[in-house]
């Protein structure tokens, strides 16, 4: 593990005060503006330590989206993938452990209970989700061979849904910005990792760069066809399924078991708290494609769309 000190209180307070802020869309937390993305001071001195103690290895596994895009769904599908030579769908941890305990969050859960976790001993693959922009990650992820599996969702859905799972467990009696004033944050890329356009592009330009390091995915993609992207997943980590595999209906299994419908039902998702004050079952809500139409109006969609849609111009990715 690396020498460098965490940082101290006192110096977090300090860096705080030199960066822009913005209110959080829960009405409470400061939103920083720290090295191009928008995040809570919780969230900052994780990033901070993280950027400076994390050491990739090669066969390390990160799953990188924006909140509110489908990560758990991800998380699960990576795993079950990943370690399918170890547990078989049948015996699998996910019957019993919900995917963020499996797969943990390294701004939220590893690097916020403890500025340097000891991570070495985890059995490889190991594998994280992570929210971060890919031009913030340590350095170590993106000169290892690490692979980088990310997803991302239609912007409108990704903002509902993130609307609705702050209000399910905010706790305190400070009013929440109303869904109007959420949209003119989110217009101006002010939101918990966001600029969404920028948390986007850096994995989407990093995709088409390295095809072998990172994977590009998209929810609306996996709802329509799971099996063709469980094998592209598969591949990508460079276990793709063998024939036998394929006529056995191991992708099948692996695709019932980490379904919305299943993993919502277990008793492990319905119950218990994330570190990061998150119920498990808020994780799971509804889990469609255009649930935006139920919340947003036309004009307020229309007005991100648009500029979303000069955001990504000549980049080649759409929504
Ligand atoms: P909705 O709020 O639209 O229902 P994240 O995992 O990144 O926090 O994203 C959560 C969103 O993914 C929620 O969307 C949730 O319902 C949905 N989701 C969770 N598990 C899923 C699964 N196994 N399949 C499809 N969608 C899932």
């Amino acid at each position: 593990t690396s020498k460098i000190p965490p940082i101290k209180e006192e110096d977090l307070q300090e860096l705080l005060l030199t960066l822009p802020s913005e209110k959080n869309l829960d009405g409470t937390n400061s939103l920083y503006l720290y090295q191009g993305a928008w995040m809570s001071a919780y969230v900052l001195r994780a990033v901070y330590s993280f950027q400076r103690h994390f050491i990739a290895q090669d066969t390390d596994i990160i799953v990188g989206s924006m909140p509110k895009s489908g990560t758990t769904w991800l998380k699960a599908l990576a795993f079950s993938v990943a370690k399918r030579h170890i547990y078989g769908p049948k015996e699998s941890p996910l019957l019993t452990t919900t995917p963020h305990e499996l797969v943990r969050f390294i701004e939220t859960d590893l690097y916020s209970k403890d500025q340097q976790p000891n991570l070495e001993q985890l059995p490889p693959p190991r594998i994280f989700g992570c929210h971060s922009h890919y031009a913030n990650l340590p350095e170590s992820i993106r000169i290892s061979k690490c692979k980088v599996v990310y997803i991302c969702r239609n912007p409108l859905d990704q903002i509902v849904s993130f609307f609705q799972f702050a209000h399910r467990f905010k706790q305190d009696g400070t009013p929440f910005l109303s869904l109007d004033e959420c949209c003119d944050n989110i217009c101006r890329g002010v939101h918990s990792q966001g600029p969404f356009w920028d948390n986007v592009l850096g994995y989407w330009k990093a995709s088409l760069e390295r095809p072998d390091k990172v994977l590009f995915l998209k929810y609306e993609d996996l709802k329509e066809d799971i099996v063709s992207n469980l094998k592209k997943l598969a591949e990508f980590l460079e276990i793709p399924f063998t024939d036998k595999e394929e006529k056995e209906g191991v992708i099948e299994e692996i695709s019932r078991l980490c379904s919305f419908d299943n993993l919502r039902n277990l008793e492990v998702n319905k119950n218990g708290v994330r570190p990061s004050g998150a119920p498990n079952s808020a994780f799971f809500r509804k889990g469609e494609v255009g649930d935006w139409a139920n919340y947003l109006s036309p004009s307020m969609a229309e007005n991100f769309m648009n500029i979303v849609k000069e955001k990504l111009a000549g980049s080649g990715l759409t929504f």
